[in-house]
């Protein structure tokens, strides 16, 4: 069997170009180092096939696609591409632009808390107006989630980039075989709930959209919807449990946009990213800054198979099962309000026949007054 290829190590030049430095993060497919393209003495991020990968053939087109794909934007919210190759062991590699922060899987686990909503929409802008300008060529991410999107600290406040184009999806129709039909792709705990019933909808930009729409309900909250879960209780999630959602999100501009990104029915939801941009935009025009206490935050939600798995194996076609996601509870409000209760029938009648005898009573006082006015200015007049 032959050897897997290596990794560079520290201090070696790649190409006679790029000295690797140091580790700076990895991901399923790749890893990222910290390095110094030596003729010029600036410093960037050398992103590596991860070797235990880099012998499955169909990992090796994608990383080249992600390479083709990411060199296609100059967009200030996408990590920009400077330079491409091979290492001398036969790993190919992307350089980038080096990034200073932490992506978001990192800050919210470094520092957990809620953002203000404010800062959410400052953000949610950012990611969507770089997934407008993917989306505008054609190029679903099918990957959005907190370690694709990357925190950059920089001397004028924060900003955002979108990483990781590994999935990407081009929507012409003779650049989309890679992803054979049939594979799922993405990330399970942001994947639309069509996606596990059609592995190909991923590739609409309708999934982007609703990945879009949970991470800002994450930052909202300040923690991950749903941490730890197994692929079958993330399966349960997506397909057949309402999202929960802090009442005063719910009851927000941001709220709205982010119920429609996240409605199960792929049709129902924003058709693109710019369309939601322009809706979290005018959103933001109307909203007032809110940060959530701890006591407004839902708890990780319960998750229990109902009879719609049943159902879905029973219909067949897309748009049944599709219909079905539609008659889903889509989201649920967080504190629940409980609905004041009913009066017993009984009480019901008694009530209304207490209010009849009210308003008799009403009635006649108001008639004894006028009749008594009346009198007494007759009288009055007669007398004088
Ligand atoms: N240009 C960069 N500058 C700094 N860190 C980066 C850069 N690109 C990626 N990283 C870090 O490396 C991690 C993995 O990179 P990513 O491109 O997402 O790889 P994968 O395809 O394996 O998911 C990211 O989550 C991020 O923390
Ligand atoms: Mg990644």
């Amino acid at each position: 069997m032959p050897a897997l290829p290596e990794l560079p190590r520290p201090g070696e030049v790649i190409d006679g170009r790029y000295r690797i430095l140091e580790p700076l993060g990895k991901g399923a497919r790749g890893v990222v180092f910290l390095a110094e393209q030596v003729q010029v003495g600036r410093q960037v991020a050398v992103k590596f096939l991860h070797p235990h990968v880099a012998k499955d053939h169909k990992y090796v087109q994608r990383f080249r696609r992600e390479i083709e794909i990411a060199t296609l934007f100059d967009h200030p919210s996408i990590v920009r591409v400077y330079d491409v190759g091979e290492s001398p062991s036969g790993l190919p590699f992307i350089v980038m632009e080096l990034l200073k922060g932490q992506d978001l899987s990192v800050v919210m686990k470094e520092t957990p808390g809620s953002y203000s909503a404010e800062r959410v929409m400052e953000l949610g802008e950012q990611i969507l107006d770089g997934l407008a300008e993917a989306h505008s060529h054609g190029v679903v991410h099918r990957d959005i989630k907190p370690a694709n999107l990357f925190l950059v600290e920089g001397s004028r406040g924060e900003s955002l980039r979108i990483l990781d184009f590994g999935v990407a999806r081009l929507m012409d129709p003779d650049l989309t075989r890679l992803t054979a039909a049939g594979t799922y792709t993405g990330t399970p705990a942001y994947m639309p709930p069509e996606a596990f019933l059609f592995p190909d909808s991923s590739g609409r930009k309708t999934a982007d959209v609703y990945a879009v729409g949970l991470v800002l309900l994450e930052l909202l909250i300040g923690r991950s919807m749903m941490r730890k879960a197994s692929l079958d209780q993330l399966v349960i999630f997506h397909l057949s449990s309402p999202l929960p959602m802090p009442r005063r999100v719910y009851e927000s501009p941001l709220g709205e946009v982010i119920r429609r990104a996240t409605l199960k029915h792929p049709g129902d939801r924003y058709q693109s990213g710019e369309e939601m941009l322009g809706a979290l935009r005018e959103a933001r025009r109307k909203m007032e800054n809110f940060r959530l206490e701890a006591e407004e935050i839902p708890p990780v939600p319960k998750l229990v198979a109902t009879e719609f798995f049943m159902k879905l194996g029973e219909v067949e076609g897309e748009e049944e099962k599709l219909g079905l996601l539609r008659r889903q509870e889509q989201h649920r409000v967080f504190p629940e309000v409980e609905a004041p209760a009913a009066p017993p029938p009984a009480e019901v009648g008694e009530a209304r026949r207490q209010g009849g005898m009210y308003l008799l009573a009403g009635g006649v006082v108001v008639v004894g007054f006028v009749v008594f006015v009346v009198v007494v200015v007759g009288v009055l007049w007669w007398w004088l």
